[in-house]
């Protein structure tokens, strides 16, 4: 019986307030107890300045969140306020967007990264960490090739209403070629239903930076006569570099750093 009922508190206190549509997945996970193990203790650390400091790439080059910081990265994650800072991210990016007055050749497109911005892996890193425990490759892929990541919700409905203005979509992401098959089909299940190009990283990218091969693509884009009007990613590598965007929209993601 008490053990029911801390299971039930761990699940309200983890879905945050109950108004928002939680992302399909990661209400199952309840956060698992503290180990020990993982990232890096930092003594002294303030976790909501320290997301503060990567949010605004103040802090570069990290590799795992801070040991202390498991738990808090997790409640933000999992409760109300990664939902809310989504929510504000695509409202800001609809109003911009409906600002325009597009050409009607439909060369106006808007570039989305995958991981984190288009399709959640919330589900992946509830199981592993949250960040903390370092990146592995081979589960990792292992979870992309299920093809079951869910759509974060707020840039779906940011896609559609895109749609609506007659906004072409760009996916650029990191994923390798391989997964094509499994991200195509992935994307339509999560309600991404049409784009004009889903561009993955060929192999001849292989050891050069996500903003590198990110800024080359999004050249060929702009030579080939799109107009990129707008670039939304979690990570500051989806968004600096060359060829940005008229506007470029930020994503939270306290999980992980790409540069
Ligand atoms: C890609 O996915 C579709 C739909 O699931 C499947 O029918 C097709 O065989 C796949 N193609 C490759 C090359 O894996
Ligand atoms: C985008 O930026 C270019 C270059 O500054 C400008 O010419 C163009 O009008 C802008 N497009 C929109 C839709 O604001
Ligand atoms: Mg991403």
């Amino acid at each position: 019986m008490a053990l029911l009922f801390f299971l039930f508190l761990a699940t309200t206190l983890s879905m945050g307030s109950p108004h928002k549509e939680p992302i399909p997945g990661h209400k199952i996970h309840l956060l698992s107890p503290r180990t020990g193990s993982g990232g890096d203790y930092v003594p002294g650390l303030s976790c909501l300045s320290w997301r503060f400091g990567v949010e605004t790439n103040n802090i570069v080059g990290w590799i795992t969140v801070p040991g202390q910081c498991k738990d808090y990265v997790g409640h933000y994650m999992l409760g109300d306020q990664y939902r809310k800072d989504s929510s504000i991210v695509a409202n800001e990016a609809l109003r911009y967007a409906q600002s325009l007055t597009l050409g009607r050749d439909g060369k106006d497109v808007w570039v989305f990264d995958i991981d984190e911005t288009t399709l959640s892996n919330l589900p992946y890193y509830a199981g592993h960490g949250f960040g903390v425990e370092p990146y592995n490759p081979e589960l990792f892929n292992k979870w992309v090739m299920e093809g079951k990541a869910p759509a974060l919700p707020e840039s779906l409905e940011l896609y559609k209403k895109l749609m609506g203005l007659g906004t072409r979509v760009v996916f650029l992401t990191g994923r390798p070629e391989e997964q094509r098959n499994v991200t195509a089909n992935n994307l339509r299940q999560a309600g991404y239903h049409t784009w004009e190009k889903l561009v993955l990283k060929a192999a001849s990218y292989s050891g050069k930076k996500a903003m590198v091969y990110k800024s080359r693509e999004r050249e060929k884009l702009e030579k080939s006569g799109y107009r990129i009007i707008g670039n939304m990613g979690d990570q500051w590598s989806d968004l600096l570099g060359t060829n940005v965007g008229n506007r470029t929209f930020k994503l939270p993601d306290p999980m992980y750093y790409i540069s």
